[in-house]
């Protein structure tokens, strides 16, 4: 892998569950900088405690003053962005602090699943797409990493360890991509040293057929699992049909749906990522 020409690197969001973990696989590299920006007002936070102690540099902004932001990001290379919520209104600010503080690469808060060009977003998503637009004309480099879906967030995606029973949006054949919270930081911090990563997209993650996911999890319960089929969630939403599901599971339904799975650029790396097998194992108790 090539040296990074980057030295100093911010990560917004790194008390979040990814960012922490984007953070520590900076710190780990041992060859950059590593600066976490946090929102004001000034809290104890755990996991800021924790990146601090192993040499993070914690520093504090208002996301909605641009000055406070370019003073707090002064100096930084690249900024990786992990926040939630609206996802235009708290990068956008932050997106024109980079412009004017000459940040080089502006990574923006994506990690989810890749979905066809020209497919109308999600409302759930459709900020991170406007935040795409604002980008691709900063004039700052940017990659989009995607991922697919955290095995630290499975359930929510339908698979219920605890009870034993998946719900499947789609066909059983249908595709998934997975990846554990740990190794998608160590993609996302590695990007930076990998060319097709500038102005570009980067595809990490494991892909399976939800049916294999699904033997991988009952393999490892050393059960069946029930499985429920509720593949009408978005014409129920849609046509507001009783009882109507809630946005949420209309967002996973339309992700089970519309997701593509082009080839990952794994290979490009420098590790092996986490087996499911392995995750399930240490983190099941049967
Ligand atoms: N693929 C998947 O399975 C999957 C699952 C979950 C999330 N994601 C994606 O991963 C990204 C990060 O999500 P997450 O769950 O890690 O986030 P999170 O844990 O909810 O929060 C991230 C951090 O963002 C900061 N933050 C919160 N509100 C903010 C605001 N209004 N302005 C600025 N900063 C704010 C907070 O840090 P401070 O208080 O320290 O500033 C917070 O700890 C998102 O793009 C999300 O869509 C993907």
């Amino acid at each position: 892998m090539n040296e990074t020409q980057f030295h100093t690197v911010t990560i917004a969001g790194a008390t979040g569950n990814l960012g922490f973990h984007i953070t520590n696989a900076f710190l780990k590299q041992g060859c950059y900088n590593v600066n976490v920006l946090r929102k004001k007002p000034e809290n104890n936070n755990e996991k800021a405690d924790l990146l601090a102690s192993k040499g993070a540099k914690i520093v504090y902004a208002n996301y909605d003053d641009k000055n406070d932001l370019i003073k707090a990001i002064k100096g930084t290379d690249v900024i990786v962005s992990a926040i939630n919520g609206d996802y235009y209104n708290n990068q956008i600010m932050l997106l024109t602090a980079a412009q004017e503080a000459g940040v080089k690469r502006f990574i923006p808060s994506e990690f989810g699943s890749e979905l066809p060009q020209g497919l109308e977003p999600h409302p759930v998503i459709a900020s991170k797409y406007k935040l795409r637009e604002a980008l691709e004309t900063s004039g700052l480099e940017y990659t989009y990493i995607f991922n697919g879906i955290f095995y630290e967030f499975l359930k929510t995606f339908g698979f219920d360890a605890k009870n034993k029973k998946a719900t499947f949006y789609v066909n059983d054949d249908a595709k998934i991509r997975i990846i554990s919270l740990a190794d998608a930081g160590r993609y996302i911090a590695e990007s930076l040293k990998i060319p097709e990563a500038r102005n570009g997209i980067i595809r990490v993650g494991l892909t399976l057929t939800l049916n294999e996911l699904l033997q991988k999890f009952e393999e490892v319960s050393g059960c069946k699992w029930e499985v429920i089929e509720d593949k009408d969630v978005q014409h129920r939403f849609k046509n507001k049909i009783e009882p109507i599901p809630p946005l949420i599971d209309d967002f996973k339904a339309f992700i089970s749906n519309n997701a593509v799975h082009h080839d990952v650029d794994n290979d490009k790396f420098s590790f092996t990522p986490l087996s499911i097998t392995e995750f399930l194992n240490s983190s099941i108790k049967c």
